[in-house]
This record gives C-alpha cells, structure tokens and sequence, in this order.
C-alpha cells in the first residue's frame, strides 16, 4: 500500500514551498507515495491564489476548504472544523504543513489530535521548521511555535532553525536540515518568468527601480506607521522609481486612511516610463514578481520570503521590520534590518546596496534540491498509520529522519 501525503497550502507564500515537494514526487519513478494537496482557502483572490498554481505547474487541490477570511480565531477554527473533516474522510498516513500562516497551525493542530480506530494518527510533518523572530506579538511566531511543537518531523532550511528546535527540546531525530523549498521554485521558474512582459509594460528599465512590499499588520493597520512608511517610499521614489505591488490588505487600509494621494496609480500598460514615484499596481502573478525581484535596483519588504529571495539572487534588500525570524539573510546574504523611520530606511538602503555588491553569499543547501530531500525523507515514512495500524515508534522515526532505509 502506498503512503498517503496531504499537502495543506493556505495563503499566498505557501505554494512555492508545495510546489518543489509535489514536483519531486511527480518525479519518482517508482512511486512509493500517494499525494494530493489540500486547499484551505485562506487566499481566495485569482491574484493570490489560482495564478500561482497555473505558474508552479501545480494541479487543482484535490479539496478546497473555502475558509476566506475572518478574525484569527475564526479563520483558525473554521480551518480545523473543516479540516477534521478531510482526515476522517481520506485518511492520510501523512500531513504535510508549510510556512506560518494560519492554515499551517490548524491543520496541524487538527492533525496532532486526530485519531483513527486503534489509535493511531497520521505523522504531522512541518517543512520550514524552527524559524523564529522571538517576537510573540506576531501571528506568524505563533503559528510557528505550535506547530514546531507538535510536529512528528521538522524540516529546516538553515542550521539557525536546528538549533532553535534543538534548543526548545525538539529531539534531534526529529529535525532535518534539508535546505530551502522556495529556492527551488525560484530557480526553476526564473528562465520563464523572463517572458513576462512586467517590465516592457510598465515602462520600466532593469536595474532602473525599486521594488516594495508591504502587507504586516504592524505597519499597515495604523495610520501613523503606513503613513510614515509611503512618505519615506516617496522620497525614495523622487529619485528612483518604486513600484508598489498591493496586498488587498495594504489596498484596504490605503483608502481607509486617506492615503491615496501618496500613490501613483499605474495603469498596465503605461503610456511612458514613470520618471519617478510610488506606482502602485494590483498584486503581481509569481513570474511578474521574480520579473521585478530580479531585474530591481533593491527591495523594500517586511514580507518573509522576499528576505529570501533577494539572497538568493543577490539583490539588495531592507527589511521594513523590527526584526526577523530569517537572520541568515542578514549574516550571510543581502538583507539588512532597517525598522520603520525614514533615517533607519535609509541608512538601511546604502547598507544593503553596499552588502550585495562585496560580501554576500549564497546560503548552504538553497541550491535547488530540497524538494527531492523532503521526498527521500517522506519515501521513508513507508508503514505506520493504516487506520487501525499503531502510531509510528519513535525508532521508526529516527531512522526515516536520517535519511535510512527501514
Ligand atoms: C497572510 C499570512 C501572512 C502572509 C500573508 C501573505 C497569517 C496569519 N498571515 O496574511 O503570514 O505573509 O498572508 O499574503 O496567516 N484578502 C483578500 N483576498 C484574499 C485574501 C485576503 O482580499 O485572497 C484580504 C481580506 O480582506 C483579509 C486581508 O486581506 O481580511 C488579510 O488576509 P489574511 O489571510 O487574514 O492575512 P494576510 O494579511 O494576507
């Protein structure tokens, strides 16, 4: 009997961590796995949902959750009840969560509760594991913490989050340091995304903007700090363009607050090259956006992936945030952590400039393969929870966990 692996993706930067492990087990020749992906609907507009499964060359979900939008307990709450369902319908061996967004800690909390017949539940795997900003006021670390804890394998993209788990009293055995899923999908796609016509259509030269990205709470739910921020982009932009694709969040708040007039709306395609300014545009496709990333003069973000990204392709990048759960991007590649006032935005700026072009690097195992590594591990988990089979010894996952043959 093949093992059965749901993999859950809820929000936006989920699917490019899906993608790479769905590829590497469309991959396998001789399939040991059985795996569909569970769609909890927490991003539900085409713009941050469907394109991106058109783009990664992903196949509809097999069950869509249609949860939307609500409060975080509710959005939560409406993913477990749903997701309850799921499990006692299909029955999985394996639940395979990713990121940190709300679909991640509710399905991994649905998961660590649940119990077939005899007792047994499906393993809880959890792929970017150990990441932490220590900052418990944002929903990310939350999602974070819970779902690290209950998790049967963790899987990590640098050796920062090992030890975080390591030190939180996450048993080595369950922690695999297999690289960065969104790397993959990065270098697979970025020949394509070469074809978009983003650029062309905008007007805009490579090398000739910047890029931002906007959309935590903490810095676009009050109108002083969004404020602060589009006036700061807005002296950036009077000497170089910055193109603002907007979250429906960051959108939202803009009109609340009266805040339109620091924009330049930008119609696709534009009548000429915009000299300068904040254009602002609807939320960009995955190919536009590694279009913009790569071909940007810098990046201004407080998204989490960006971070990432800009290392990856070695383009400046400051962080619009009091702090990161991602601090390799700061040690070893492009990032630098600016805050939210004009004087730390630019200092920010000159340093990441001046970090990109002397002394940053790629970090260890973002080098496109950690999809495969996720599967070998996964091919391991071969026996176990059948609905009436016992939970799976923690023996069993030692073994899978260090990459061996049962
Ligand atoms: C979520 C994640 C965040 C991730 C971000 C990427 C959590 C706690 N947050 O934040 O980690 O970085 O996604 O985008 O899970 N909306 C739409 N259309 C949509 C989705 C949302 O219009 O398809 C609007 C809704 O009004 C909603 C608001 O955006 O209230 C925020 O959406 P939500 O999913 O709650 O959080 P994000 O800010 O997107």
């Amino acid at each position: 009997m093949k093992t059965k692996v749901l993999l859950i993706a809820g929000a936006r930067p989920n699917y490019m961590k899906i993608a790479p492990i769905f590829w590497a087990f469309r991959r396998a020749a001789r399939n040991a796995l059985d795996m569909e992906i569970v769609h909890t609907g927490q991003h539900y507009d085409r713009s941050l949902s469907d394109d991106f499964f058109r783009d990664l060359e992903l196949p509809e979900p097999t069950v869509n959750l249609g949860v939307g939008s609500g409060s975080h307990a509710e959005q939560t709450a409406n993913v477990m009840v749903r997701f309850e369902r799921v499990i006692d319908d299909k029955r999985p061996d394996v639940v395979v969560v990713v990121g940190d967004v709300n679909s991640t800690a509710a399905c991994a909390l649905v998961t660590a509760k649940s119990q077939y017949d005899g007792g047994a539940r499906p393993l809880l795997v959890h792929v970017e594991a150990g990441l932490r900003s220590r900052d418990r006021t944002m929903p990310e670390e939350v999602n974070r913490i819970v779902t690290d804890a209950l998790s049967d394998v963790c899987f990590t993209t640098c050796r920062d989050a090992d030890a975080n788990l390591l030190a939180e009293g996450v048993p080595a055995e369950r922690i695999r340091f297999v690289g960065n899923p969104m790397i993959d999908s990065l270098r697979r796609c970025l020949t394509r995304a070469q074809g978009v016509n983003l650029l062309p259509e905008l007007g805009l030269e490579p090398h000739g903007f910047g890029l931002c990205t906007l959309h935590r709470p903490v810095n676009v739910d009050r109108r002083e700090s969004l404020g602060e921020i589009l006036d700061t982009l807005g002296a950036i932009a009077a000497d170089t363009p910055v193109l603002l694709p907007l979250h429906p969040r960051t959108r939202q708040r803009v009109e609340a607050f009266g805040l339109g007039d620091r924009l330049l709306t930008l119609p696709r395609p534009s009548s000429g090259r915009p000299a300068r300014g904040l254009l602002a545009i609807e939320p960009l496709s995955y190919f536009e956006m590694l279009q913009a990333m790569q071909h940007a003069r810098f990046v201004l973000t407080d998204s989490g992936g960006i971070q990432e990204e800009t290392t990856a392709l070695g383009i400046p990048c400051v962080t619009l945030r009091e702090n990161t759960e991602r601090p390799i991007t700061i040690v070893e590649g492009t990032n630098v952590l600016a805050g939210t006032t004009r004087r730390g935005i630019l200092d920010g700026l000159a340093e990441a400039c001046r970090k990109a072009s002397s002394s940053a690097r790629v970090p260890e195992l973002w080098d496109g393969r950690a999809g495969e590594r996720i599967v070998a591990v996964l091919r391991t988990l071969e026996c176990g929870a059948r609905p009436s089979a016992p939970a799976y010894p923690t023996a069993d996952l030692a073994v899978a966990a260090a990459g061996g043959e049962r």
